[in-house]
């Protein structure tokens, strides 16, 4: 993205808060960012903010003589390489569908002879009218290109379609953009790229009984390994999914095996070979109490508290590295809180896998149990850094590089 450069339009919704955070976004990614800021945009976000977000004048009224002399709103609407509108209000839409320039970001719209990229926001039942259906219908003829809106929670209190994409995934679209060369918004693998391959990916953590009512864990949520094992069905691998205990409804089109400890997760995993692709996400305990108790500990007075003596548990991605019907494709993940790239270089030799999918789980990042990650993909012949998106993405994205790989277009 860097050098290239973007026309943000902000309209009136509620969602324009998010726009701020959509900047920054792109700023931190080497992309230049213009705003124009509509009337109905100026009650949700100040100027100020957004100018001081983009570090650029915010442009908002069509008729100011001095945005002309400066730049004339022509000049304006062509000087980026992509006009992004979010918010994409009903009312935008509506203008841009039927030729409307009251104002200046319909001007824009109008005069531009740039890609449209509209983020659509508003009330469940504003999108589903037929009136805003028609126009994205007109809209995606003429060329416009969408994100989102997603499902959900909205701030009318109202579920269903209209939130605004989240701004990683409107960021993580406008990358890829700008790097197909302005083919696609999506990087997925082809439909049909992984057919007749067989995958198996594990999710989430395993639980390691000390009684019949305890046991030790840990936060993973197992979101990042359901995406993969969503993206790769989707790509038409048969999927396996060896998963600890999470509350996610399984991928449509995955065969689930639900475990809960450790070694539960092994015999499950070799039940499942042979497989051409095997993407090891599950945050196996590495250790679990040597005795599992047949009944409660209970608390004796004045007894000492007890201690719990630690057994180690198997390696399933090193004793998978190592099989007799070794995956074809073998991948790792490695959550580190502290030098990241070095600890998953050293874990991709220790382990033996052919990649490493490494993140921060630092706790500021918010990755563990949240929507969003950021990862490195390490393989021997070196890193690639991909920008934050959301798991659901990386899910997709991870899909299409190991179609890239298993059909020999990658190492
Ligand atoms: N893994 C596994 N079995 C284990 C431990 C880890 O299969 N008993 C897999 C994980 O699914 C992940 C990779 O190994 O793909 C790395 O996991 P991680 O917890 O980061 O590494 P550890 O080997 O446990 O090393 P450490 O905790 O020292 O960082």
């Amino acid at each position: 993205m860097r050098g290239k450069s973007v026309l943000l339009i902000i309209g009136g919704g509620i969602a324009a808060y998010k726009s701020l955070e959509l900047i920054r976004q792109l700023k931190t990614r080497g992309c230049g960012v213009r705003a124009i800021l509509t009337q109905a945009g100026t009650e949700f976000v100040t100027p100020l903010s957004v100018a001081s977000l983009s570090g650029e004048k915010v442009f908002s009224d069509l008729f100011s003589l001095t945005d002309e002399a400066e730049m004339g709103h022509i000049q304006l609407s062509r000087s980026a390489d992509l006009v992004v509108v979010a918010p994409a209000t009903a009312d935008l839409m509506a203008k841009l569908a039927n030729g409307l320039a009251n104002d200046l970001a319909s001007t824009a719209l109008l005069a531009t002879d740039k890609p449209v990229l509209m983020a659509p926001a508003m009330n469940v039942r504003m999108w589903n009218h037929a009136a805003t259906q028609r126009n994205l219908a007109t809209l995606k003829k003429d060329g416009v290109l969408f994100v989102g809106p997603n499902d959900g929670e909205m701030a009318c209190g109202e579920y269903g379609p209209g939130r605004m994409a989240e701004p990683a995934e409107i960021a993580a679209a406008i990358e890829t953009y700008f790097a197909s060369g302005g083919r696609t918004l999506e990087v997925r693998a082809p439909d049909g790229a992984l057919n007749g391959l067989r995958a198996l990916v594990t999710a989430g953590p395993t639980q390691e009984p000390i009684d019949p009512v305890r046991f030790i864990a840990n936060r993973s949520s197992g979101k990042q390994g359901y995406a993969i094992a969503d993206a790769l069905a989707r790509a038409g691998a048969e999927t396996t999914l060896v998963s600890g205990p999470v509350e996610i409804a399984p991928p449509a089109g995955v065969r689930l095996l639900k475990v809960t400890t450790a070694r539960e997760m092994l015999a499950a995993c070799e039940s499942a070979l042979p497989a051409d692709i095997a993407v090891m996400t599950a945050a196996v305990a590495d250790w679990r109490p040597e005795v599992a108790l047949n009944s409660k500990i209970k608390k004796e007075a004045g007894a000492a508290a007890p201690s719990i003596r630690m057994a180690e548990n198997p390696d399933i991605l090193a004793t998978l590295a190592r099989h007799a019907t070794r995956p074809g494709l073998l991948i790792g993940f490695a959550a580190e809180t502290d030098d990241v790239i070095a600890h998953a270089q050293a874990k991709l030799k220790k382990k033996g896998c052919d990649w490493i999918v490494a993140n921060d789980v630092s706790p500021a990042t918010g990755i563990m149990g949240g929507d969003k990650n950021t990862v490195h993909i390490v393989t021997a012949g070196g890193v690639e850094d991909w920008p934050e998106m959301p798991k659901s993405e990386v899910g997709t994205r991870l899909a299409a590089r190991i179609a890239d790989a298993v059909r020999g277009k990658a190492a």
